[in-house]
Order: structure tokens, then C-alpha cells, then sequence
């Protein structure tokens, strides 16, 4: 059957059933515990109840209208999410990257209101933004842009967590309209940058009236033990971008900004038909509501500490692990050496992690996960790392 499947993806061995909590059951029956919440999005655990609920009620009432017509449910969301977040307003579409390229078309729309007929977006070394062509050039990888030439125009990349190389793109540019940037890198290895370093973004933003953009896809909905990432640090942004966990698995995204970039959309200069229609509207409602009734933003932050302790007491000083690091839920452990084929021997035990930058394994666990699942985690993922390093 696999064989009608473009090879988009080289795929582990496996094949999920069901799910229940921080739990999958392959088709085989066995069980697994899901440290990586299918990359950061069922940060609710599987089969959340109240979702399954709003899911199943809301697509016996109405799935989808189109944007033509007027959607409460869309209406009420965009207010909950901007609330949260210090924006004002939202275009909901359907993944990360399409939500990435509505903020490079605001962006692109603020440099010509600027009468900047150029406006360059400044992105990042080492950044993940999707997978259109924009988003792709936006993203700091050859891996992903190589074939798809030629590339969009009007990106300019400097090293992440380096104020000076974007001062210094400042002092040599006059088509600079936008700063886009994730507050911790994801896919780039759980890069967490300096304390002062998006402080230092927004500085530089507000000297040269730039958009300070924030890639929150990754890290936003409470993963890092806040809200948004950038909450950690006081900063707020032009613009936020998020996805993933947003629908716990439906799939949805959302631009979200303030001030001049709020108000930069117009009637027929944007659009995607299936954005923010009830039926995933509905479930990130659902999802917000059970992020507050079950606290979990605060007990990302929590078990966030708990795991990265447990991580440390248990790897720190082992040779062969060179950093242990993260923010949250969201936990990178840097190896000195490519370990990809962690990822199988973690299924083989029971466990579902990921590594990334070929030599981070990263955790990204549901949530919802508690502090003895947490444990598990803590110890079947060193037990791993141990043995892979003793070769
Ligand atoms: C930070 C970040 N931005 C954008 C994306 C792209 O999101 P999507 O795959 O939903 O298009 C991802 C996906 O991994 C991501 O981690």
C-alpha cells in the first residue's frame, strides 16, 4: 500500500491503533509510551475526552461554511488566543507554514506601506519554518531547500542568538522590514539562546521599526511552561505564529498581530478556504479550555524541571553527553556524536522519542504526562543513552 505514498518520509516500522493519554498501542498490540507527541502537537496526550467530545459534537452539527460567511466559533477563538498572547488580532489557517507565510506577506505589506519596494525579511541559521517555498527559504537548512530552487527573494540570514550580526545587517541595509525568529529553535537542536537575546531582537526591532516576528509553533501553548516562549522573557512581538498543539491533532494554525501588522490584511489579499472553520475552531477551543482547567502550563514548567534534573543527575559528566538543555517539556540532550538510530532502538523498548541536528534526541512528551510518567522517561531514555555510548 506504501507503495502509492510519495516518499516524503522515511518511516519507522510501525503502525498505531489507538491511543489513550501519553499511551499508543500498535497494531500488533503492544504498548508505547510517547515521549514526542507526534513532534509537539498532541500536547493533550491521545483521545483527549473533552476534545473527542467538541470534535464528534461539533462535525454531527456543522463541519465547514467557508470563509464567505460569518463563523462565532472562529470569532471567539481569535479573541481567547489574542487575549493570551498580547496580540489583537487572527487569520486562522490550516499548519505552521501556512501561518509563516502570512506573517512574510505582513511583512512584505509593512515594507511597502514603508515604500520599501524590496522588504527583506531577517531570518535565521539553524531555523525551521516549513516547507512552502517562502517558508522553506525562510528556513535555515540546505537539507530542506536543496532542489527547490530558485529560492524566494528577500530573506537575509545571520547566526541565531547573535545580536551583533543583525545590528550589523542594520547598518548595511535599507530594505530591512522584519526580524522572524523561534524563541528556542526546534528542529535546529533545542537551542535555547541568551536570556537578553529576544529583549535584544525587540530593541533592535523598535530602533529601526521593524516586525519582530515570532515563530511560536514549536514552542507555543504552554510547551516551554508558559503560554508563548517569548512570555518567559517580558517580550512582546508584532507577530506570533503558531500551530501544532493549537488543534491537538486537527489540523489548524494561526497568525496572530498587533499594532500596524494587525491591521494590514484587507478583503481578497489573503485567504485559504478551510481556515478557522468550526470544526477546528471548536477543537482548539476545547484544547484551550482543557490547557486551563488542567493547569497544564504551569505543570509543563514543572515537570519541564523535573525531567531536565532527573536528566542531569543521571547523564552529567557521562562522556559522550555534551549538553543537556531545554526549557518546559521541550528537552534536548546533545550527544558528541550522530545518534540517530536512537529512535529505533527507543521504539524497540517501547518508547517514542526523536533526535534531530543528528546529535539532540528530542523530547517533546505530551502535557498531560505526570510526574512517574515523567520518571520513566527520565530513566528509559538514560538507560538508552548509556548503553549506545558503551558502543
Ligand atoms: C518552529 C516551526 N515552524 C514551522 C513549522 C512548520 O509547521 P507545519 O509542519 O505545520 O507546516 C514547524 C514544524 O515542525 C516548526 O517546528
Amino acid at each position: 500500500m506504501a507503495d502509492y505514498l510519495m516518499a516524503t518520509y522515511a518511516r519507522l516500522p510501525v503502525q498505531f491503533e489507538r491511543g489513550e493519554g501519553v499511551w499508543l498501542w500498535d497494531t500488533e498490540g503492544r504498548q508505547y509510551l510517547d515521549a514526542l507527541s507526534g513532534i509537539a502537537v498532541c500536547s493533550l496526550g491521545h483521545a483527549h475526552p473533552g476534545v473527542a467530545q467538541a470534535i464528534a459534537d461539533q462535525a454531527r452539527r456543522l463541519v465547514h461554511t467557508s470563509n464567505l460567511y460569518g463563523i462565532t466559533l472562529q470569532e471567539q477563538l481569535a479573541e481567547r488566543l489574542c487575549k493570551l498572547s498580547g496580540m489583537e488580532r487572527a487569520f486562522f489557517c490550516n499548519s505552521g507554514a501556512e501561518a509563516n507565510e502570512a506573517a512574510i506577506k505582513i511583512a512584505r505589506l509593512y515594507g511597502h506601506g514603508r515604500e520599501i519596494t524590496t522588504p527583506s525579511v531577517i531570518v535565521m541559521e539553524n531555523s525551521f519554518h516549513g516547507r512552502t517555498l517562502a517558508t522553506l527559504t525562510a528556513t535555515g537548512s540546505r537539507k530542506v531547500q536543496a532542489g527547490f530552487e530558485p529560492l524566494v527573494q528577500g530573506f537575509i540570514r545571520v547566526p541565531y542568538n547573535d545580536l551583533q550580526a543583525i545590528k550589523t545587517v542594520a547598518d548595511n541595509s535599507n530594505d530591512v522590514v522584519a526580524v522572524l525568529a523561534e524563541p528556542i529553535q526546534g528542529e535546529g537542536g533545542i537551542n535555547v539562546p541568551d536570556p537578553d537575546y529576544l529583549l535584544g531582537m525587540r530593541q533592535i526591532c523598535d530602533d529601526h521599526g521593524w516586525l519582530l516576528m515570532l515563530d511560536e509553533i514549536q514552542t507555543g501553548m504552554g510547551r516551554t511552561g508558559e503560554w508563548f516562549a517569548c512570555q518567559h522573557t517580558g517580550v512582546l512581538p508584532d507577530v506570533i505564529t503558531v500551530a501544532k498543539a493549537l488543534g491537538n491533532g486537527v489540523p489548524i494554525g494561526a497568525c496572530l498581530a498587533r499594532g500596524t501588522a494587525a491591521g494590514l490584511m484587507h478583503p481578497g489579499n489573503h485567504g485559504t478556504t478551510f481556515g478557522g472553520n468550526p470544526l477546528a475552531t471548536r477543537a482548539a477551543l476545547a484544547v484551550l479550555d482543557a490547557i486551563e482547567q488542567e493547569r497544564l502550563v504551569a505543570h509543563a514548567a514543572e515537570l519541564g524541571q523535573q525531567l531536565l534534573e532527573g536528566f542531569r543527575e543521571q547523564l552529567a559528566g557521562l562522556t559522550g553527553v555534551k549538553e543537556i538543555r531545554g526549557l518546559g517539556l521541550m528537552i534536548g540532550i546533545e550527544l558528541d556524536r550522530p545518534c540517530a538510530e536512537l529512535v529505533g532502538r527507543a521504539l524497540e523498548s517501547g518508547l517514542l522519542i526523536n533526535v534531530t541536528a543528528e546529535r539532540v534526541i528530542r523530547l517533546l512528551p505530551p502535557l498531560v504526562t505526570t510526574a512517574h510518567q515523567g520518571q520513566m522517561i527520565v530513566e528509559k531514555v538514560s538507560e538508552l543513552v548509556r548503553e549506545f555510548l558503551a558502543g
